[in-house]
């Protein structure tokens, strides 16, 4: 039997762009799996779905664990008989000056940002094969692109992303899956308030606010990304745009990147 519903799961749903993404998943009628470490940020956007009577699904887990993705999918599938749409949103976006850097750091970088998006992947994609169908949207960053020497292992790992989405879009595309990518300006959220806020710190800037706003200087447009923006984007690759849209990368950055 057909489902009645689109089966959706968003890793870092607790938080920042995977909450709204998740909430406008539900408000286009989708069942939402919320995959996050963070049982309370879960908790909270599990009772906003609620707020819409949206049907989720909370999985509390560390997405960097040996056997996550697999597990998380098989639950997914057990509790909905299947997934038509991931969204590899969760990351760690952590600064480090550049000739201090640590085998530590980068594996907690990668581990999530790389090895776990590409796990989730190829689980999700072994349901999506089965079924026929299924759109897979990762969220990159314009840093992949950039030269920051003190935010390298993040910007290493958004270009690997970069790699892993145009090879799972090649892997997938046979059965009628598509993967593509969503790179978002600056967002105001928790993630990119503790980075700049580091960024700041060892770059020896003290007066924040200046700090703050040169950068958004930076962005073309003028102005950083609203959430709701980004999210808006996200859900065009996972819901509506033409089929035949595949292995993209779609900056929404208010023209930061430009490639
Ligand atoms: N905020 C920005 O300006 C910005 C810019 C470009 C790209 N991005 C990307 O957008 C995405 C969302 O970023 P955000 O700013 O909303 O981040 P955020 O830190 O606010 O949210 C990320 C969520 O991921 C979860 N998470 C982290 N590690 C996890 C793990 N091991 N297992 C399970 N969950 C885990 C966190 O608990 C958190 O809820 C990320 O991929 C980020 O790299 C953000």
């Amino acid at each position: 039997m057909p489902p009645s519903k689109t089966r959706a799961l968003v890793t870092g749903a607790g938080a920042g762009l995977g909450r709204v993404v998740a909430l406008e998943l539900a408000k286009r009628g989708c069942t939402v799996a919320l995959v996050d470490i963070d049982e309370r940020a879960l908790q909270a956007t599990s009772a906003l779905l609620r707020e819409l009577d949206a049907t989720s699904l909370s999985i509390r887990v560390d997405l960097t664990a040996e056997s996550a993705a697999k597990d998380v999918l098989e639950q997914v599938a057990k509790s909905w008989g299947g997934v038509d749409i991931l969204i590899n949103n969760a990351a760690f976006g952590g600064i480090q000056p550049f000739f201090e850097m640590t085998v530590t750091f980068w594996q907690k970088t990668l581990a999530i940002n790389v090895t776990a998006l590409a796990m989730l992947t190829a689980a999700a994609g072994e349901i999506m094969k089965r079924q026929g169908s299924g759109r897979i949207v990762n969220i990159t960053s314009p840093a992949s692109r950039m030269a920051i020497p003190n935010y390298a292992a993040y910007s290493a790992s958004k270009a690997a992303v970069d790699s892993i989405t145009r090879a799972s879009a090649i892997a997938l595309a046979p059965f009628g899956v598509t993967v593509n990518s969503v790179a978002p300006g600056m967002m105001d959220t928790e993630m990119q308030r503790i980075t700049e806020a580091d960024l700041a710190r060892i770059e020896g800037r003290n007066d924040i606010d200046a700090f703050l706003a040169e950068r958004t200087r930076r962005v073309p447009l003028g102005r950083r990304a609203e959430i709701r923006e980004v999210a808006a984007t996200v859900l065009w690759l996972a819901i509506d745009a033409p089929s035949y849209v595949t292995a993209e990368r779609l900056n929404v950055s208010g023209g930061l990147d430009r490639d």
